[in-house]
């Protein structure tokens, strides 16, 4: 195949973070939702994706696109949002398990704590790249906010102090994680990603530097990682949930990292009691810019390309395994073979 022929998934990015730092805010500001708001005491105890289409970023980005020309090669973003809580180790895991990139959110005010260093430690085991929002810049004694501005637009405008404070707290965050054996240094004066981890200050309530993460996730992905995102009928597919939907029965939902998944298909996942065998009855998303965990009018597909976070309904999945890898059985595969390797995980 020649470079043009080349076709793109999204990339996947996880959001990981210690709890209350902002991870699911900054999603509902980049998608304009108020998932946050739903949940129980403001707590996120599941795993959710949403698809961000290119199209949306371009919109919301566009004024920094412009200014640095930016070219988006990748069709959007999946983004997996995790709980922070601590007793939710094993989601941030499979949330960090299956991304291309993370994104890791560190409250300005408070700095590094106790899930933020869990999570760094997640990341290195599985040599995952990330990027850090150091969210909450608004907090900052004196910040004057401006709605929905490029960070360093943001910046120019600030009192003597405020920005004092600001160049501070960044300080901090930089000796703290040189604590960690970590390389940081804000987005814009990192000259080698390879070796320094970006800082993107960040505001989920004023918008602040979100056109500035966006903008810095993809330019990361097309810059160091466009080979890892290479569109492949390989199937890659992750369960992360079996819940009981009202009119469906019980469903998983799963992330579709790689490949094309169809209605009908024969499918095996791990159980508790030993593989399933089922077939696809429907093949349900949310809308763009919606997502997994928030009740909407979901969307049915008779075929749907990674990547992707897709609700399958499907009889027999209620001893289904959280965590497993989902295979479709093709008129060619060895259907003992994929038992066996359903069996294994
Ligand atoms: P868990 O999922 O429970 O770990 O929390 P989270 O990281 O998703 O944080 P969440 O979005 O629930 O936000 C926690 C609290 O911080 C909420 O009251 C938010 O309104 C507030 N918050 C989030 N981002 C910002 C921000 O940028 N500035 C300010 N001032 N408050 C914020
Ligand atoms: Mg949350
Ligand atoms: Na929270």
């Amino acid at each position: 195949t020649t470079f043009a022929d080349k076709q793109y998934r999204s990339p996947i990015i996880c959001i990981l973070g210690h709890v209350d730092t902002g991870k699911t805010s900054l999603l509902d500001k980049i998608r304009n939702t108020n998932v946050q708001g739903g949940e129980a005491r403001g707590i996120t105890q599941q795993i959710g994706a949403s698809f961000i289409p290119v199209e949306a970023i371009k919109e919301q980005t566009k004024s920094f696109a412009e200014k640095i020309k930016m070219d988006f090669k990748l069709p959007g973003l999946l983004l997996i949002d995790t709980p922070g809580h601590e007793s939710f180790n094993n989601l941030r895991s499979r949330g960090s398990g299956l991304c291309d990139l993370a994104i890791l959110v560190i409250d300005i005010m408070h700095g590094l704590e106790a899930q933020t260093l869990e999570s760094i430690n997640l990341l290195r085991m599985r040599k995952t790249p990330f990027i850090v929002a150091l969210n909450k810049v608004d907090r900052i004694y004196d910040w004057k906010p401006c709605v929905n501005t490029d960070f360093k637009e943001a910046y120019k405008v600030q009192s003597k102090s405020a920005a004092q404070e600001f160049d501070y707290k960044v300080k901090d965050t930089i000796a703290a994680l040189a604590g960690q054996e970590l390389n940081a240094e804000l987005y814009w004066r990192n000259k080698d990603h390879r070796k320094y981890v970006s800082l993107v200050p960040t505001s989920a309530h004023t918008g602040e530097g979100i056109s500035d993460l966006m903008l810095v996730v993809m330019q990361l992905m097309q810059k160091l990682m466009l080979d890892k995102v290479e569109f492949t009928n390989q199937l890659q597919c992750t369960l992360l949930e079996v819940k009981v939907i009202e009119g469906f029965g019980t469903t998983i939902d799963v992330v579709l990292v790689n490949g094309t998944l169809n209605e009908g298909d024969k499918i095996v996942v791990s159980g508790f009691n030993g593989p399933i065998e089922t077939s696809i009855r429907s093949l349900l998303t949310p809308p763009p810019l919606r997502e997994s965990r928030v009740k909407s009018t979901f969307i049915n597909h008779k075929s749907i390309r990674a990547a992707m976070g897709i609700k399958i309904v499907a009889p027999g999945l209620e001893k289904a395994v959280p965590g497993t890898s989902l295979h479709v059985v093709g008129p060619n595969d060895d259907i003992e073979k994929i038992r066996a390797e359903a069996k294994r995980e």
